[in-house]
């Protein structure tokens, strides 16, 4: 069975088609702003103009290897209004025209189903580090969210302060080779409740660190290790409270060096083992909807073109599991 997926709920466009084994194909077309941030409005703009040739490009491409689709499904939610309409309506188009089931798909699901998927891993803790999203996962029957942020995403945390010292969104990469030269720490505020997190007052306070003169370095590397020493603790927490010895890296922030190296000591202290999936399916991407459209078609999930209307808020707990 192949299944083809489209995502864009924020700023990758993206498509990609899996069959039960392997991903076929992936195409992304990423939206990238000149200046500043993330622009619903631009971004929705961005990928109204390029889902057709996207689209267009990956059917000549299956024309070419022979292979016929079963299943359309897209990320329904939770992302960008504007941006996960042109998405959906894409997906409508093309279930209709090919007279093919559509499945409307939970974005951080995905996450969680394309690693586990690639890296064989049954029942991991989740560590889901974005842009927009920052959550400890596990499954109790459904997904169940053990750890979250209480106002942004640690993704967005770093490129609001990229953006301050005058690096090109996305600031996570930038950041992250500035940290390398850094060596003086300088205490930021570490704020976890209970098993929740919150970046927006660490964000304000390494802002004015590098106002009052400390270099761009310095204050990466202070961003980070404090930044993701309280998601570290949170992870360790999940795995003691669940009982459980593994630990699954999700999202664009999941790339980070650093964050992997600290994860990876947690995980040795305690016997339990990280599991990250290769880059291009850790970041927002078509192959993790296909896949999961297609787990999800597998075990009696379609949607009905009445019930495809986009849910920005869609959170992972909404969705009912009844796979193993
Ligand atoms: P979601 O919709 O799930 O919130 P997203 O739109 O934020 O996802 P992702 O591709 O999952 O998309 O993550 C993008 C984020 O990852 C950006 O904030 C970017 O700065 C960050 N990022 C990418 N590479 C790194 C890195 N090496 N270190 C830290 N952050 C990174
Ligand atoms: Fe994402």
């Amino acid at each position: 069975m192949i299944s083809l997926g489209i995502e864009g709920t924020a700023w990758n466009l993206s498509v990609g088609v899996v069959n039960e084994e392997e991903v076929i194909l992936l195409e992304s077309d990423p939206y990238k702003p000149e200046t500043g941030g993330i622009h619903p409005r631009e971004a929705a703009q961005h990928h109204s103009e390029r889902i057709g040739p996207l689209l267009k490009k990956v059917f000549l491409k299956l024309k070419e290897k022979n292979l016929d689709i079963d299943v359309i499904a897209f990320s329904q939610g939770p992302g960008m209004g504007p941006c996960l309409r042109v998405v959906a309506t894409a997906a409508r188009v093309l279930a209709l025209k090919l007279k093919k089931p559509l499945v409307g798909v939970n974005h951080c699901l995905a996450h969680v189903e394309v690693g586990r998927w690639v890296c064989k891993v049954k029942n991991p803790v989740t560590l889901y580090v974005s842009g927009g999203n920052s959550q400890i996962i596990a499954r109790k029957r459904n997904y169940r969210v053990f750890g979250e942020t209480l106002d942004i995403g640690v993704g967005n945390a770093i490129d609001k302060l990229a953006r301050y010292m005058g690096l090109k969104h996305p600031g996570g990469p930038r950041i992250e080779k500035l940290a390398k030269r850094g060596s003086k720490y300088y205490e930021l505020p570490y704020v976890v409740k209970g098993m929740d997190f919150s970046f927006s007052g660490l964000v304000t306070a390494a802002k004015k660190l590098y106002s009052s003169g400390v270099s761009k370095e310095d204050v990466a590397f202070s961003f980070q290790e404090t930044a993701f020493a309280m998601l570290v603790e949170v992870t360790e927490r999940a795995l003691a409270y669940l009982d459980l010895n593994d630990v699954l890296i999700a999202g664009g922030v999941g790339a980070n060096s650093r964050l992997r190296e600290m994860l990876s000591i947690m995980c040795d202290d305690r016997g339990a083992k990280l599991h990250a999936p290769p880059k291009e399916l850790l970041g927002d991407n078509g192959a993790m909807i296909a896949y999961t459209g297609l787990l999800m078609y597998k075990h009696g999930y379609e949607t009905k073109i009445e019930d495809s209307a986009v849910k920005p808020d869609f959170r992972i707990e909404e969705v009912e599991v009844n796979w193993k």
